[in-house]
């Protein structure tokens, strides 16, 4: 079963007010968008095209890995990336944040290459069961813990090329 959660319409007028903030908030700079694949890709292509300053591109992969619980996953950040961020003005894209663990290890990572600032900015914030220290500063939308998909988000894998943000029920995240 999928509830639709968000339309297609919806996320395309939050997407355009995240990136007139951005826009506002780097004026003057050229940032790096680092998008954290794969969930971002929607995400980041929408934003990217809503921001007005000049900006680079970049991406870095990150997958957890499920040992039993969920505070036990493994997360396994790819390799850095190409594009040198040192004393740049960086912004990792998320599609998603849940437990905050993913997007967390994928700053750790980056911040070992000296970037001058760091931001984060998610589609989907699941602030309740996110881990406290982690304040991404643009959020399209907060959620409850609930498990979404669509708009780049999957559920094994499919559904990412749906064009809204979807509510799954009846099966196992
Ligand atoms: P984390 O708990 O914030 O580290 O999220 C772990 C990863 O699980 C995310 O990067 C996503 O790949 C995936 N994930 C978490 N919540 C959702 C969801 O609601 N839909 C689709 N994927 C999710
Ligand atoms: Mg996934």
């Amino acid at each position: 079963m999928i509830d639709i959660l968000f339309k297609r319409d919806e996320i395309a007028a939050r997407v355009a007010e995240l990136g007139e903030q951005i826009s506002a908030d780097y004026a003057g700079r050229t940032p790096v968008l680092v998008g954290a694949l794969k969930g971002c890709f929607v995400f980041m292509a929408d934003l990217a095209r809503q921001i007005t300053v000049p900006l680079e591109l970049e991406f870095i992969s990150a997958a957890s890995y499920r040992n039993g619980a969920k505070q036990d996953d493994t997360i396994a950040v790819g390799p850095s990336p190409y594009l040198p961020i040192r004393g740049r003005d960086v912004i990792v894209v998320e599609g998603v944040v849940d437990s905050g663990r993913t997007a967390e290890a994928i700053l750790r990572r980056l911040r070992l290459e000296e970037p001058k600032s760091m931001e984060l900015a998610t589609l989907i914030y699941k602030k309740e069961v996110c881990k406290k220290d982690l304040i991404p500063k643009y959020v399209g939308f907060e959620i409850k813990d609930e498990f979404v998909i669509g708009y780049g988000l999957d559920y094994s894998q499919l559904y990412r090329n749906l064009n809204f943000v979807g509510v799954v029920s009846g099966f196992d995240k």
